[in-house]
């Protein structure tokens, strides 16, 4: 498949993109990302590989530290190059972003390619007028004149839902509260029209109410611009209702891949049953305390020997303990990718070989 001018070895089995058409805008392949520790090299992100469709919400969702915050960050080429080792491809709308020049990432990053992270507070400069922050990327990645870029940011302040934009385009970002924050971020994000959007747990944090406005002002917002969005979350409430896949995290891999509606209704995993449950929102709504996994995610500086979750998984046979299990596809279902030797029991969910799965 060609794509950008660039060839692109698209190997549709290990790479699906249900319903999204043939060429995907990124495309993710046995991306590796390892820090240089004290303790020892850590496998932050243990060969991921996956594909995104243009206008296609993925949601990537996992406990604490099981990679999701450094998978983002590799996929943008955000991550600092001292002491962190990146292999791998990541392939956005036909270029290669591993290893690119600073130069090709910047023309990139907020044009074509936009985040917004967790903490506006850390991300917005404190002594500068959200207006001026919202315009120097208009101006820098759109040429736009100075009362151009105002007359946008403005417009862009009032389709994030912020009430008298022409007063609070000159607040500074202490003067507004976190859910403003965080909409002054997606105005920021959008203000270029990028063609993919990355949101790493944009809401935590925030009180519930605002949460379901910010997350429903993105889903709006992509619809309205043709845009994709990977919302990272470790709640997977959040992406139920709001993204088309998701893929589950666990100890630096993906773990189980496919469409939201069966991840829900066609659990293989047991890591991904055990996030279910304790997801009072969606197992059982009158059923208010988080019900905790047993145990924690494995320390990623120490080697892991067989399946990530072993220690943890009620499922769980001696041959778990001893070899790794690739990441397979389902019968019945080429897009619904498992790595589990012992799947929950469903609807023909018949292992099949995959070539070129990772393990
Ligand atoms: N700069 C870093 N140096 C060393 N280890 C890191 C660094 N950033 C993240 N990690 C480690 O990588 C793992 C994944 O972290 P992270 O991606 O932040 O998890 P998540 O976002 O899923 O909570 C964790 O074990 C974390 O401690
Ligand atoms: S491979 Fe074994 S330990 Fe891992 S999730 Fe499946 S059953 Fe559990
Ligand atoms: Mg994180």
């Amino acid at each position: 498949m060609t794509q950008g001018g660039i060839e692109v070895d698209l190997d549709v089995e290990r790479f699906p993109v249900a319903g999204f058409g043939a060429a995907p805008l990124l495309v993710v392949d046995d991306l590796h990302t390892t820090f240089t520790t004290p303790r020892g090299p850590l496998r932050a992100v243990d060969g991921v590989s996956f594909s995104l469709g243009h206008n296609e919400t993925l949601g990537i969702v996992g406990e604490s530290g099981s990679g999701k915050t450094v998978l983002s960050r590799s996929i943008m080429s955000l991550l600092p190059r001292a002491d962190v080792e990146q292999t791998g491809s990541v392939v956005f709308d036909g270029r290669e972003m591993v290893g690119a020049p600073a130069k090709e990432l910047r023309a990139l990053w907020g044009a074509k390619i936009a985040m917004v992270f967790q903490d506006p507070m850390a991300a917005l400069n404190p002594v500068v007028r959200i207006g001026r922050q919202i315009t120097e990327s208009l101006r820098l990645h759109l040429d736009l004149d100075r009362r151009e870029a105002t007359a946008q940011a403005l417009s862009l302040l009032g389709q994030v839902g912020i009430a008298s934009p022409e007063i609070r385009i000159r607040s500074y970002p202490h003067q507004l509260s976190g859910g403003m924050r965080q909409r002054v971020m997606i105005a920021i994000a959008l203000a270029c029209s990028p063609r993919l959007l990355l949101a790493d747990e944009p809401t935590t944090g925030l009180d519930v109410t605002v949460q379901a406005q910010i997350l429903d002002l993105l889903v709006e917002m992509q619809a309205e611009r043709n845009m994709a969005v990977i919302l990272v979350t470790h709640d997977l409430g959040v992406v139920a209702t709001r993204a088309d896949r998701i893929a589950v995290m666990y100890a630096g891999r993906i773990v189980e891949i496919a469409a939201t509606e069966r991840i829900f209704g066609d659990t293989a995993m047991p890591y991904t049953r055990a996030l279910l449950e304790s997801t009072p929102r969606i197992s059982n709504a009158s059923h208010t305390r988080l019900a905790a996994i047993d145990g924690r995610p494995p320390d990623l500086s120490v080697p892991i020997t067989g399946c990530a979750f072993s220690e943890r998984c009620p499922s769980a046979t001696e041959r778990c303990g001893i070899e790794a299990p690739p990441l397979t596809s389902a019968r019945d279902d080429p897009t619904h990718l498992f790595a589990c030797w012992n799947p929950l029991p469903g609807a023909l969910r018949v292992r099949s070989a995959s070539k070129g799965a990772s393990s």
